[in-house]
């Protein structure tokens, strides 16, 4: 069985070479939270350019579904590139795209039409231009701690860190931010069985004193807040939010971009909650494997802009199609369950963990989105960015690769072809980790 594989101090001398590089020559915008440089991957294992080899428990942020070099999906890949790379799909129709878009439409019930992108921020921006043009209002709302993207359109949702909007005001779009119901850390004065009702009864009160909800476009929410720390919601609350929304027209704007294509145990994350299909569900990251490809999906009765008012060179990318196809396969053939049922079971075993070492203060997610809080101390819960960043940098340096999420969070968001012997090395490493770090 293969297991993580350290030879050398971290990083390697190949590896400190091509990051001395990286930083003389590549935007400061880009961070590089540990100091990894890989060089080929299989599976769930990333190779780095020193031979170090890791356990990959982020999956290039939750965009691996199939992981690395999926053999089906090099072979779809190597095949449509062998037939068409690039004409523009959105001036000449082509295969795999109907059929991809079909496939989509399909899994929501029917009655949808697809614009394809290249990213996530695209797929948002897509939205957020149709939620406006189709209801002539101007207004959008979100919640604090999202995260949709950092163009200037999705920027204006995007409420996870200021450092995103620092220097960039004032914001492309005006949007209202709301408090996501965290039940581990309720704001308004709730506490985690009420944070649901609390926030419906904030949003009423905006209605009625400053934000006038006929001029409202639609609300834009992620069934489970990712970057914002991996929270899930209270049972319930979105259903109830459709409901609310519904009173005024207002859109729902699901952005499946981190939660979509399998991770949370289903297809799509919002059929945890027992709520209507949203009138437009964005999806990237897993959807094509590592290919970049949004879909944005909304309802036909919002198919009323004409041709060219919305528009990309590469969106819907022969490539990218091809890869998502085989990723759809391979979601239907097994992947989707288990990331409910090896996703399950790690947070079985990582709530083992912190019921052994207290600051690890709480374990949540769906199949295998996986947030796990640091806390100074159970009493006060206070967060501890410190502890967390030590326990990230301390795994890798064990082999296994997580990433933060959130003031104080770890994200699991492993390739959703992680068995129940890889799933348990990660526990190992992470229990020892936290042992060590906490001591
Ligand atoms: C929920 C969500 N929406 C949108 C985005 C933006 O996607 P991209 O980075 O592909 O533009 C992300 C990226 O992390 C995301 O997690």
């Amino acid at each position: 069985m293969m297991r993580p594989q350290i030879h050398t101090p971290l990083p390697g001398p190949k590896a400190q070479a091509l990051l001395a590089r990286d930083r003389a020559v590549i935007s400061n915008s880009n961070s590089h939270p540990l100091p990894l440089v890989p060089e080929s991957g299989e599976g769930a294992w990333l190779t780095d350019v020193d031979g170090n080899v890791f356990l990959d428990m982020m999956a290039g942020i939750a965009v691996n579904t199939t992981g690395h070099a999926h053999p089906a999906i090099v072979a779809a890949v190597t095949e449509q590139s062998k037939k068409i790379i690039h004409t523009c799909s959105t001036l000449f129709p082509h295969e795999p795209l109907p059929t991809l878009a079909e496939r989509l439409v399909k899994r929501l019930g029917g009655g949808y039409r697809c614009f394809f992108g290249n990213s996530g921020t695209e797929g948002i921006e897509a939205a957020l231009k149709l939620a406006r043009y189709t209801t002539h209002r101007p207004y959008f709302l979100a919640f604090a701690g999202s995260f949709h993207g950092r163009s200037a359109g999705s920027v204006s949702l995007t409420a996870s860190s200021s450092k995103y909007r620092k220097g960039f005001g004032p914001m492309a779009y005006p949007v209202t931010h709301v408090p996501y119901p965290n039940p581990y850390r309720p704001a308004l004065g709730a506490s985690a069985d009420s944070i649901g009702d609390a926030v419906l009864e904030h949003i009423r009160t905006l209605f009625k004193t400053s934000l006038p909800p006929e001029d409202v476009a639609a609300v834009v929410f992620e069934p489970i807040q990712g970057e914002g720390g991996y929270i899930v919601p209270p049972k319930g609350f979105f259903k109830a939010l459709q409901s609310l929304m519904s009173e005024y027209g207002i859109l729902m704007i699901a952005d499946e971009v981190q939660t979509g294509a399998g991770r949370t145990g289903k297809f799509f994350a919002f059929e945890h909650e027992d709520m209507a299909t949203p009138d437009i569900v964005v999806m990237a990251k897993g959807l094509a494997s590592g290919y970049p490809l949004s879909a944005t999906l909304f309802k036909e009765k919002l198919n009323t802009w004409p041709a060219g008012a919305h528009g990309t060179t590469f969106g819907g990318h022969a490539v990218s199609a091809a890869a998502a196809m085989v990723t759809l396969d391979l979601l239907d053939g097994g992947l989707v369950a288990n990331a409910a049922s090896v996703g399950g079971y790690l947070i079985e075993r990582m709530k083992e963990v912190a019921a052994e070492f207290p600051r690890l203060g709480d374990v949540r997610g769906r199949g295998m989105m996986i947030g796990l809080e640091f806390i100074t101390d159970p009493a006060s819960r206070g967060e501890d960015e410190a502890l967390r960043d030590r326990v990230m940098k301390t795994a890798y340096e064990a082999g296994v690769l997580t990433l933060s999420a959130g003031a104080n969070a770890l994200r699991l968001a492993p390739p959703l072809i992680l068995d129940k012997a890889q799933a348990d090395i990660a526990v190992r490493t992470l229990a020892d980790v936290i042992g060590r770090a906490t001591a």
